[in-house]
């Protein structure tokens, strides 16, 4: 716990928190949760991580940083349900847009950052595709523990999130490569100059997403949804939510594990490649590892990198590849990959459904009508799709599909095989005139 160490010494594998229940006290139900409501002036209870501490208690209170993450909301959504294929009443959506960054990732930087302040860390860094980077960003300039130090690949991050590192006074290294590049790097950097590194190949991050699962139970009075969907980059969500999961049946809080759909987006589909294709299974911790290294020499020799309009994702080489096999093991998983033409409609039909996301979330909602479609999920099924980003932290990619500006369509996804914009909503243009502009609101409403 006092050492800044993210792989095992002997084999190099990522390190995994392993609490000892015996010695601890976990609650012997989850609704025991629903005291600390009454208590929300106190900010671990406030916190929508922390007030799950009994199950991820590697922290004492006094060293917990919290800036009131996990605000989060679980919203029944019969509009893209329908675009999915679902009953009413039967499809949720995790709004995890709604944390102080924007993402899912405050989650899991809470717990890193808690324990990089506990050890007493003066700087820290990740390399990121702009999510991570944000939540970094945002938790040093509250905090002013620590100086953030971001890694992102050059033009391979969106404005909004740029935007937010810049604003919030990380140290910003732009490097000529893409997030693959960016993250080879900033562990080299770490390690030789002593920087805590926040990416998810630390544990910790884990720890604390392990409670977006633990937000939708509470949501669904503790029941247990039939399938989560999670769009699918470093993996990091998918193995924490595998974790929660196997963790709540050991202490005998949950009688059932939901079953786990992981999208990819084509461009960027190692783990659909390695898991649906070539057959690699965590295999009860024995993975067959040469089926891993012989997909990864092929991607290097054919100079193989990834590419989506799903920036948020676009990653070939996710660190949490074996977490996550272990998670598709304990949830009986699926992996499925979706067009960037089959992500951006979802996107339109969750954003005109209600709440909105960026182009990686909407993953989730495209994969799940897939699995629908193949009659994997069933329409009466509840399935809950984690909406992982804010629909502001990509406007390039929302204006580009609603454009009338065939130029622009082309030049922003015509480029990545997006053809048709079936959903868009397309601005009216009218000259500065009363009578046109009235004219245009009577044929258009
Ligand atoms: N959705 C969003 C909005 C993300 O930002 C990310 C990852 C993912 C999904 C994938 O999650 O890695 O747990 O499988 N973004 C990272 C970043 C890589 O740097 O912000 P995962």
């Amino acid at each position: 716990m006092d050492e800044v160490r993210i792989a095992c010494k002997n084999c190099g594998e990522l390190l995994d928190v392993k609490y000892d229940w015996d010695r601890l006290a976990p609650p012997s139900s989850l609704s025991a949760f629903e005291a600390k409501w009454a208590r929300r002036t106190d900010p671990l209870c406030l916190s929508g991580v922390w007030r799950f501490h009994e199950l991820l208690p590697f922290a004492p209170p006094e060293k917990i940083v919290t800036i009131g993450e996990g605000q989060t909301l679980l919203q029944a959504a019969d509009g893209p349900g329908k675009f999915v294929g679902m009953q009413p009443g039967r499809l949720f959506l995790q709004y995890e847009g709604l944390n102080p960054s924007g993402s899912f990732k405050d989650n899991g930087m809470t717990a890193a950052f808690t324990h990089a302040h506990s050890i007493g860390a003066r700087r820290a860094a990740c390399a990121s595709t702009g999510n991570t980077s944000a939540s970094l960003a945002v938790y040093c300039s509250v905090s002013k523990l620590m100086q953030a130090v971001i890694f992102i690949g050059s033009g391979k991050i969106s404005y909004g999130k740029l935007s937010q590192a810049l604003e919030y006074g990380a140290l910003t290294i732009q490097i000529a490569g893409d997030f693959d590049d960016a993250m080879l790097r900033v562990k080299e950097v770490c390690s030789q100059l002593g920087i805590y590194l926040v990416n998810s190949v630390n544990p910790f991050r884990l720890e604390g997403q392990k409670t977006i699962m633990l937000r939708v139970l509470e949501s669904l009075g503790w029941e247990v949804p039939d399938w989560i969907v999670v769009p699918g980059g470093n993996l990091g969500n998918s193995s924490a939510f595998g974790k929660a999961f196997a963790e709540l049946k050991e202490l005998g809080l949950i009688d059932r594990i939901p079953r786990l759909a992981i999208i990819n987006a084509t461009g960027a589909n190692t783990l659909h490649e390695l898991y649906e294709k070539r057959g690699l299974r965590w295999n009860a911790g024995q993975p067959d590892e040469s089926i891993e290294r012989k997909f990864y020499d092929e991607m290097n020799a054919a100079q193989h990198r990834a590419s989506t309009i799903a920036s948020a994702i676009e990653i070939n080489r996710p660190v949490n590849l074996m977490k996550c096999l272990r998670a598709l093991e304990i949830c009986d998983g699926v992996v499925r990959e979706v067009t960037d033409q089959e992500i951006l409609d979802a996107k339109a039909q969750v954003g005109a459904g209600g709440l909105g996301c960026e182009p990686a979330s909407a993953a989730s909602v495209a994969g799940a009508k897939k699995l629908r479609k193949e009659g994997v999920i069933g329409a009466d099924e509840r399935v809950v799709c984690i909406l992982t980003g804010h629909l502001l932290k990509d406007p390039t990619a929302t204006i580009a599909y609603h454009t009338t500006d065939q130029d622009e369509f082309n030049r922003v996804l015509g480029s990545r095989g997006v053809r048709r914009a079936e959903f868009a909503n397309r601005a009216v243009s009218v000259s500065n005139d009363l009578d046109e502009i009235i004219k245009a609101i009577q044929l258009y409403s």
